[in-house]
């Protein structure tokens, strides 16, 4: 916590928003990509949506790191750079990497949703990291739990990345279609990108050490958890070959 009372109030309410976030996605499934329905009001086009969602991810967490009296520190310079290291290539490069299923487009609501809550998590972050935490000094580089977290995250980020990579090298020969993904994380669970995603933020809040980089973590979980729940089941649903050992999003367990 801080004494700004804007920041603390923010960082409730996400923590609170996670608890929501779990609670509904158990029962409905955010209407896009494979879950696309109708009757969730206006779509809009898939590409424009991936951008608006996650840039104020980036673009909010560049303002109000670049305020703070600490950024030009080692420590919070090099948070800075894992986090922009994610969510520039998220926000600007993936939703041009990514191949579209023709025709296919997104519910606004969800990209509404997104956007907002992208926007408080680059403040939280981008703030605390810059105006508020004492502790990323440069004693901090050799500490542990920063240590840790570095690397934590940079095998979040690969098994992200590659998983994401696997499943568009799926639709090169088949534009239109889902199929059976194979090769690393697939081998044991069916949302190996999500487990990634939820690596990365867990190494992130590990070496910020912080309240922000929880509840980022925390969110994540409830919003990817319940989805990659609902994909496995979709996956075990439409082929009557998918492999029996799978689990959803963690090994032999979940
Ligand atoms: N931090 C967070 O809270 C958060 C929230 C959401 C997403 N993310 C991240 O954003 C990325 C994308 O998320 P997502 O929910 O869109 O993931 P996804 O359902 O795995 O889809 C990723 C891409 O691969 C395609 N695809 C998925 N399964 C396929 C299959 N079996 N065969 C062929 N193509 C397939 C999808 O097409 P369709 O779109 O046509 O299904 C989409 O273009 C992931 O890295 C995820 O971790 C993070």
């Amino acid at each position: 916590m801080t004494e700004n009372f804007v920041f603390n109030a923010l960082l409730v309410a996400v923590f609170a928003s996670a608890l929501i976030t779990v609670l509904l996605l158990l029962f409905v499934n955010a209407p896009y990509g494979r879950h696309q329905s109708s009757g969730w009001g206006p779509t809009i086009p898939v590409r424009l949506g991936w951008v608006l969602m996650e840039s104020p991810a980036s673009l909010v967490f560049f303002y109000f790191y670049f305020s703070g009296a600490q950024a030009w520190q080692p420590v919070p310079l090099l948070l800075m750079l894992m986090w922009q290291l994610h969510y520039v290539h998220r926000s600007f490069i993936y939703p041009f990497q990514i191949r579209v299923k023709p025709g296919s487009r997104t519910t606004a609501l969800v990209i509404a949703l997104g956007s907002l809550y992208c926007g408080i998590n680059g403040y939280l972050n981008g703030a605390y990291i810059s105006h508020y935490a004492d502790h990323l000094t440069q004693d901090w580089l050799t500490d542990p739990r920063f240590i840790g977290g570095v690397v934590l995250f940079a095998f979040g980020y690969f098994l992200n990345k590659q998983s994401d990579r696997i499943l568009r090298a799926l639709r090169q020969n088949n534009p239109g279609e889902y199929q059976i993904p194979y090769g690393l994380g697939f081998r044991w669970v069916s949302m190996p990108n999500y487990l990634g995603e939820i690596i990365t933020w867990s190494g992130f809040a590990l070496a910020s050490w912080s309240l922000a980089g929880l509840s980022f973590v925390v969110f994540t979980m409830a919003n990817l958890v319940p989805r990659a729940l609902a994909n496995h089941r979709w996956y075990q649903e439409t082929f009557s070959d998918y492999p029996k050992d799978r689990r959803a999003v963690i090994p032999y367990i979940l």
